[in-house]
């Protein structure tokens, strides 16, 4: 293999570009050529494919977001847009891809592989951690940490006002996030996709912390819960107990951003390195991770299909810890 293309894909997350610059540096290191991707899979497509050196990752490690950018397209998950895409790469002499980012990325190079058998290492990029075959994805520390620091200041002002609030963290499918800022954050309650909500639950334990003299209350709500988002919880239990004074903070998008801290620098550079040396080493179609701090390499239909799970006991820690 002498030239090789890297992109970032899905949705952005901090140590992304400490995550390019490992990847291009290794590259340089073993002799091969590296293109940078621009827009993951919509800017393959378009051809918007560039040569970098070890100068075009200068002063980006503690960046956040991507300097590739990044895009979810719906083209290449058509026949047509996959074909548009080798026929760039061909012309482009690309014979690997690295690929940064999560379980759409990751499904996108499986097929990609099939059906043209151009070989692809994945690092995982994204704020999520729910990706089966790492401990922990690129992203994930940094957004935990910016959002606990959120919340650290919201249960200031909650403290103040003797006010209930209910703070939406993202993970669509996953309370990844939501755990550690409900464990670290002192939340009262912690609602995660993975674990059935009963909303009477969630009022009873407002209702009896009240009863217990307690003033103030912080709920830390993953955005995709089954008893609803944030809003649709606060509403619910506003309506069962009319003298608490809720209200509502979605963090959002701000958890995306900003400086990776040391472990996602860590992390990043880590898997950087693996990927390129991964597809040197011969591995077509695997995502790079750490588990238990060796380095392992699961197939992508792996990291797509199996489940990575959450302790139930962290749930039952929020209960303890806010008696
Ligand atoms: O996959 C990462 C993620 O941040 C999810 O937690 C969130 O649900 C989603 O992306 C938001 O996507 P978008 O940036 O497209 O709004």
């Amino acid at each position: 293999m002498k030239r090789i293309g890297v992109f970032t894909s899905g949705g952005d997350s901090p140590g992304m570009n400490a995550c390019i610059r490992a990847v291009v540096r290794t590259a340089v290191y073993h002799g091969l050529e590296v293109y940078g991707i621009h827009r993951g899979y919509k800017g393959m497509i378009q051809g918007e494919i560039y040569r970098m050196d070890s100068h075009s990752v200068s002063n980006i490690i503690q960046k956040g977001g991507t300097i590739l950018r990044s895009a979810r397209s719906k083209e290449f998950m058509t026949p047509e847009g996959r074909k548009k895409a080798y026929d760039q790469l061909q012309q482009h002499g690309i014979e690997g891809l690295v690929a940064i980012g999560g379980d759409g990325t990751f499904t996108g190079a499986n097929i990609f592989f099939e059906e043209y058998g151009i070989p692809t290492v994945g690092a995982p990029g994204t704020i999520d951690n729910d990706l089966f075959g790492t401990d922990y994805t690129i992203g994930y520390d940094t957004a935990v940490n910016t959002a606990l620091d959120a919340i650290d200041k919201i249960r200031d002002t909650a403290d103040s006002h003797d006010r209930v609030f209910f703070i939406e963290v993202m993970g669509r499918d996953s309370g990844y996030i939501a755990i550690p800022c409900a464990i670290g954050g002192g939340a009262e309650i912690v609602m995660i996709p993975e674990t059935e909500t009963s909303i009477d639950y969630v009022v009873d334990t407002l209702r009896t912390g009240w009863n217990r003299s307690k003033t103030s209350f912080i709920v830390i709500v993953a955005e995709g819960d089954d008893a609803g988002n944030a809003t649709q919880v606060a509403a619910q239990v506003q309506h069962e107990l009319p003298h608490m004074d809720a209200r509502v903070t979605i963090l959002g998008h701000v958890q995306r951003g900003g400086s990776p801290t040391a472990a996602d620098r860590m992390l990043a550079s880590q898997l950087g390195i693996a990927c390129v040396e991964g597809l040197i080493g011969g591995h077509k179609c695997e995502m790079a991770g750490i588990i238990n701090g060796e380095l392992t390499y699961t197939p992508f239909i792996e990291t797509i299909t199996k489940d990575k799970l959450i302790n139930p006991q962290y749930v039952k820690m929020v209960d303890i810890l806010s008696v």
